[in-house]
């Protein structure tokens, strides 16, 4: 029988990666967008005839509950969150609704449809924050340093507690920074690629950046939405730290995509204030070894090739 998965945040870098995925894999995917005057659907286009598109919004119980009536999902994956940190801190209500309540209304909608439905909290190492120690697991307390964080670790917290409660089969993937082609161009790593590419082609001379010491676990989105799968796969539910286990910082991103285009970073690259955050998570690195033990997974892409694949994407976009 063909299985049925729902997607929220299909539009997202990670819902058009697992879409992609759960296609390959034979399910019927359905996915959630939010009402907008003009379509933002380029990360899914390649795929738009393959899934089927409803409009939802985490503010809004009643949409909730009729996508999931009429999908009738047997997966539901809720990627959807307002996912910028520095967003966080501009708009911490709109925030703590969507990353935070948002789950709620997921979990209450799929209680009130059907509670046999399977569900993906899409956690995050934001919620380690200031941390407590180095790497990151499953045991390791949160201290999250954003109105962010602190909306995450309530989605975390209500999706053990609802599961505990309502004997839901429902888990929490805390996911480590994962990047890709499709990476929104204000992220990091997205703002280093597409820079370098501009740079190269001279159609951009600096680069202007914040805090250049941070450090982060930096994978492959595409790999990290196999664990996502993996994950709902299992007998009992369970958490889950997803992550490479290697940190580098903002800098070695800088130095190996410019050195990928023959370029020396230091030329180019300019600190700049205004980048820099209200409260900052200094270092990231998991230990994803419960991962590897009970979903058998491991990551595939490296961090260099992960950058040369960005660059490479953005060189060839900008030079058509
Ligand atoms: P993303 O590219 O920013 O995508 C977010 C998605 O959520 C978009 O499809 C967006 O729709 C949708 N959305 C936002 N607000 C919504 C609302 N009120 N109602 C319905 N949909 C809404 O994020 P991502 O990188 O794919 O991340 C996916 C999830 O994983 C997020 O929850 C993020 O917080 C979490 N996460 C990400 C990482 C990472 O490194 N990427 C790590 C850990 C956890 P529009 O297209 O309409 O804006
Ligand atoms: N965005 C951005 N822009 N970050 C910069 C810049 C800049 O110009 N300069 C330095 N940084 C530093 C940030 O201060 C941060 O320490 C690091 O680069 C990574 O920033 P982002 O790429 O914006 O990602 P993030 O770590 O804040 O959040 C991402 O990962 C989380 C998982 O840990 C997002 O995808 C979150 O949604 C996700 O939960």
């Amino acid at each position: 029988m063909t299985k049925r998965a729902l997607v929220t945040g299909i539009t997202g870098q990670d819902g058009s990666y697992l879409a992609d995925f759960l296609l390959e894999k034979g399910y019927e995917v359905h996915g959630t967008v939010r009402r907008s005057s003009v379509e933002k659907f380029e990360r899914i286009q390649h795929i738009r005839d393959r899934v089927t598109l409803h409009q939802m919004d985490l503010l809004d119980q009643l949409s909730i509950i009729t996508v999931l009536e009429d999908v009738e999902p047997w997966e539901v994956y809720n990627l959807a969150a307002q996912s910028f940190v520095p967003t966080s801190w501009n708009q911490p209500l709109l925030t703590g609704e969507f990353t935070a309540l948002g789950v709620t209304r997921m979990l209450d909608g799929l209680r009130t449809v059907n509670p046999d439905i399977r569900f993906y909290q899409a956690s995050s190492s934001e919620m380690f924050g200031k941390v407590r120690r180095t790497p990151q697991d499953e045991e390791t307390p949160f201290y999250p340093r954003s109105p962010y964080g602190v909306a995450k670790v309530y989605g975390h917290f209500i999706t053990v507690n609802y599961r505990e409660s309502y004997d839901l089969f429902a888990v929490s993937g805390i996911l480590f920074n994962h990047e890709s082609p499709r990476r929104g161009l204000e992220f990091v790593t997205r703002k280093i690629t597409d820079a370098v590419a501009r740079i190269k082609l001279k159609q951009q001379k600096v680069l202007r950046l914040g805090n250049l010491d941070a450090c982060r676990d930096w994978g492959f989105a595409g790999d990290y939405v196999d664990a996502m799968w993996r994950m709902l796969q299992l007998e009992e539910p369970e958490d889950f730290v997803i992550g490479t286990g290697v940190m580098h910082s903002v800098r070695d991103v800088c130095r190996v995509a410019f050195e990928h285009v023959g370029l020396d970073w230091e030329a180019y690259v300019m600190e700049d204030p205004a980048f820099l955050r209200p409260a900052e998570v200094e270092e990231l690195c998991a230990d994803a070894s419960k991962a590897k033990r009970l979903l058998d997974w491991e990551p595939v892409v490296s961090f260099e090739e992960l950058v040369r694949m960005m660059v490479d994407a953005d060189l060839e976009r900008h030079s058509g």
